[in-house]
């Protein structure tokens, strides 16, 4: 009896620290190292946590930063990027950018233009070289002037043959692997890889919010999660949610329209639901005056105060003469002027997880929301209230804006999915304490 007792009371304690059970792999754990070390940044003091940070799911760590414009300074503290950290996390998930047109319609509009998958905001990370979008974004910070500034493959190399694991990367990838003269390249490519292993590892995407819990207990009952609606929700109690955050999921699928875009479905082999379709929308998002990238000098920002975040679109612009490494033309250059603007729909996993209630998050692709109240009111009334000059409207008695700054790019914009959803306040309330389940441990 006292054995099981203790027993019993031991798997609690494993339980309650689980990211402490998680066993990475060789190299996974190589990943980790790379991921963590400020000592590959030029100067050295940055690394790709200090815009990933575990406290916060894995994006930016500074809440004042965040409260002003969301774009985190580099190695270089003068210069910072024209974004917003996404997650690092789940973004293991992207399929290579691709047009979704051989998947035929149901959406509306013309698939033939609609693209999928692809890594950044802009999916510039396109996965085209590698095949794996998320090992070809993890050699891009290392090298960004904005972020860890090292002036090429080879610098970032050498730093890694100078630290203590440089003998686990030979364990890792065999004797050899770290070559920094006769193989710069294909070094840099392990370097890449070994640190999408760390972020689709078990640590990073870990699949253990109080969401993924009810959905587990949810499997092989009926109905299935994603039919939850008005009429059924109470059938989903009992499994792990409070009626408010099951009345929140249910807005979510519903009214809310959220799961058009944050798909409520396990998608490329995941377990549990991811909240994004990998696909590109233009949600006319207003652009965040205190974004840093408008004061950078003409040599990273020719456009000055002028310059627009052009999202997908941009990016299709510059694939004139593209080519996969297989050969094949990835030039959809004639496909910009239809994407502009659209940013792609980012996961809502660890969208409210943050180190204490104070700390502020920012929202969007720039940042331009504070908070997820301002994120469902947007939502909610964004084609109900006027437009507005200011860059911080009056605020109603409930403390919503009464209007919205233009959106950022004012073509493409996604008018039947949001805009004017009706919801109450206790339907939006209910939301945000649904999105608070999406928290990892
Ligand atoms: C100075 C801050 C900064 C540093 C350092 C940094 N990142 Fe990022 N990261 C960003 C920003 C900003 C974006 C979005 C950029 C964009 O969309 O143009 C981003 C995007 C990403 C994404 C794409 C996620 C998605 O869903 O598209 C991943 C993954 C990522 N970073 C991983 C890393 C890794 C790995 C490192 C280190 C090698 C790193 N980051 C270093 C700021 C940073
Ligand atoms: C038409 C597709 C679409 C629909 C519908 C949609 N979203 Fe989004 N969501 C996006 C895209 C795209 C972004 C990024 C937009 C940007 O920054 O320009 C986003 C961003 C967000 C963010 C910010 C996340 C972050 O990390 O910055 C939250 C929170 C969010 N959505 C919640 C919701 C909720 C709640 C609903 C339902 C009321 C909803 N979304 C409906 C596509 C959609």
């Amino acid at each position: 009896m006292i054995s099981k007792l203790v027993l019993a009371t031991l798997s609690l304690m494993l339980v309650a620290a689980p990211v402490a059970a998680v066993e990475l792999s060789p190299l996974e754990s190589l990943g980790k190292n790379l991921f963590f070390d400020k000592s590959l940044s030029n100067p050295p003091g940055q690394s790709c946590a200090d815009c990933h940070s575990p406290e916060t799911g894995w994006t930016g760590s500074d809440s004042e930063v965040n409260a002003a414009g969301a774009a985190i300074p580099g190695a270089v503290h003068t210069r910072a990027g024209n974004r917003k950290p996404p997650t690092a996390a789940y973004a293991g998930y992207n399929p290579v950018l691709h047009k979704a047109g051989s998947m035929g319609g149901g959406m509306g509009g013309n698939m033939q233009d609609v693209f999928v998958g692809g890594m950044f905001w802009d999916g510039r990370a396109s996965g085209w070289v590698m095949g794996d979008p998320l090992a070809e974004q993890a050699m891009g910070p290392f090298l960004n002037p904005l972020e860890q500034n090292n002036p090429n493959a080879k610098h970032v190399c050498l730093n890694v043959l100078r630290t203590g694991y440089a003998t686990q990367f030979e364990e890792v990838w065999g004797a050899g692997s770290l070559d920094c003269v006769k193989d710069v390249d294909g070094t840099y490519q392990r370097i890449g890889r070994s640190i999408a292993a760390y972020e689709r590892s078990a640590e990073v995407s870990a699949f253990n919010s109080k969401f993924d819990a009810f959905w587990k207990n949810s499997e092989g009952k009926m109905p299935p999660v994603p039919m939850i609606n008005m009429t059924n929700w109470t059938r989903f109690k009992n499994r792990g949610l409070t009626d408010m955050e099951l009345q929140g999921l249910m807005i979510f699928n519903t009214k809310g329209k959220c799961s058009t875009c944050h798909f409520l479905q396990p998608m490329n082999g995941s377990r549990f639901p991811l909240f994004t379709d990998f696909r590109y929308h233009n949600l006319g998002v207003p652009a965040n005056p205190e974004n840093p990238y408008y004061d950078m000098p003409r040599q990273w920002n020719p456009k000055g105060e002028k310059w627009v975040d052009q999202g997908l679109g941009g990016f299709l612009a510059k694939t004139a003469g593209m080519t996969a490494s297989a050969g094949a033309s990835m030039d959809y250059s004639a496909l910009a002027d239809k994407n502009m603007g659209k940013q792609k729909t980012p996961t809502l996993r660890n969208v409210d997880k943050r180190p204490s209630p104070e700390f502020v998050k920012a929202f969007g692709h720039n940042g331009h929301f504070k908070s997820l109240q301002e994120v469902v009111h947007f939502y909610n009334l964004r084609d109900v209230l006027p437009i507005c000059d200011t860059p911080n409207p009056p605020k109603d008695a409930m403390g919503g804006a009464t209007c919205f700054p233009a959106p950022e790019v004012a073509e493409n914009i996604n008018r039947t999915d949001m805009g004017n959803l009706g919801l109450t306040p206790q339907e939006g309330m209910a939301l945000i304490q649904f999105l608070k389940t999406l928290t990892d441990l």
